[in-house]
C-alpha cells in the first residue's frame, strides 16, 4: 500500500459519496486532510468521525463557485500543514434539466460548481503545491459522451478534461495533473437516474454492477502515488466498461 505519511491532501466537495471514500482512504494511508464542502455541518461531523482529535484533519465551509473560498482552503492547508501535496477536486452538482427550458441561473450554477470551482482551486493551490505533488480532477463519463438532461454538467466536465491537460503542461515537471472519469458509481448523486434507468444501465455495463466510491478512491490514490510517477495529462475511466459497450 502507498504511504502518504507527512503528505497533505486538499479535497473539495469532501462530504459526498465518492469524496468521503477518498478522504477515508487517504487518512488510512497517513495523509493530513484539508476538507472543504458547501455543506459545512455535514462535513464537520464527518471530519470529527474521521479524526476526533483533529490532529490530521481540518474542515472548512467551501463554496466551489466562490474564488475567495478556494483561497481560504489553500491558506488553511498552509497554516495547518505547511503546504499541499495532493489536490483532488470533488465538488460537483448534477441536476436534471433539458436544454430547451434551462434558465441562465441553472446553467451558471452547474458550470460554477463543476468548472469554475476547478479553476479557482487549481489556481489558488498551484503555488502551494510541493514539488512531486499531484492534482486529480474528478470529471465524468458525461464529459466524454454528453448526457441527456445534463448538458450543463456534461459541458462542464468536458471542459475539466481539457483544463486538466492544460494545467498538466503548466505545472510540469514539478507537479503531475490527471483526471478520472467515473461512470455510474453507487452514491446519492445517481439515485434519481437509477430509479428511471437503473436495471437497463447495469445490464449495459460489461461488469454488470455499479462502481463503488472506494473503487474511484483507489484509482485516485494510485494517480497521486509514486507508482504513477510518469503519468500526467491523462484521464482514467472508471466505469466497468459502460463507456465502450453502449
Ligand atoms: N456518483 C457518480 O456516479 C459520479 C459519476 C461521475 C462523476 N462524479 C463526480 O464525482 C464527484 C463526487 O461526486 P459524489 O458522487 O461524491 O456526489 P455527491 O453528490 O455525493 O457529492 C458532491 C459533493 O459536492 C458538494 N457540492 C455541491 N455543490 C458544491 C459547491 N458549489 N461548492 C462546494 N461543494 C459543493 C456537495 O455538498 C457534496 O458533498 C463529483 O464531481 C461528481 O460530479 C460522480
Amino acid at each position: 500500500m502507498f504511504d502518504f505519511g507527512g503528505k497533505t491532501l486538499l479535497l473539495t466537495g469532501a462530504n459526498g459519496g465518492i469524496t468521503r471514500a477518498i478522504a477515508r482512504l487517504f487518512h488510512v494511508l497517513g495523509a493530513n486532510l484539508v476538507l472543504s464542502d458547501l455543506n459545512e455541518a455535514g462535513l464537520k461531523g464527518f471530519g470529527a468521525e474521521l479524526d476526533p482529535a483533529g490532529t490530521r484533519v481540518a474542515t472548512l465551509k467551501g463554496d466551489a463557485t466562490k474564488s475567495a473560498d478556494s483561497d481560504a482552503a489553500v491558506k488553511l492547508a498552509q497554516e495547518r500543514f505547511g503546504g499541499i501535496d495532493f489536490l483532488v477536486t470533488g465538488a460537483g452538482l448534477y441536476r436534471d434539466q433539458v436544454i430547451a427550458t434551462m434558465t441562465d441561473e441553472q446553467w451558471r450554477q452547474t458550470i460554477g460548481a463543476n468548472l469554475d470551482g476547478v479553476f479557482y482551486i487549481c489556481r489558488a493551490a498551484s503555488p502551494a503545491l510541493r514539488d512531486g505533488g499531484a492534482v486529480v480532477n474528478i470529471a465524468s463519463m458525461a464529459g466524454h459522451r454528453g448526457s441527456h438532461q445534463h448538458a450543463h454538467y456534461a459541458a462542464a466536465k468536458g471542459a475539466v478534461l481539457s483544463f486538466t491537460r492544460s494545467l498538466a503542461l503548466e505545472l510540469a515537471p514539478r507537479v503531475r495533473v490527471n483526471a478520472v472519469s467515473p461512470g455510474l458509481i453507487d452514491t446519492p448523486m445517481v439515485v434519481p437516474l437509477l430509479k428511471v434507468r437503473g436495471p437497463q444501465l447495469i445490464d449495459q455495463t460489461p461488469l454488470k454492477r455499479l462502481g463503488t466510491p472506494e473503487e474511484v478512491a483507489r484509482v485516485i490514490a494510485f494517480l497521486c502515488s509514486d507508482w504513477a510517477s510518469f503519468v500526467t495529462g491523462e484521464t482514467v475511466h472508471i466505469n466497468g466498461g459502460l463507456y465502450i459497450a453502449s
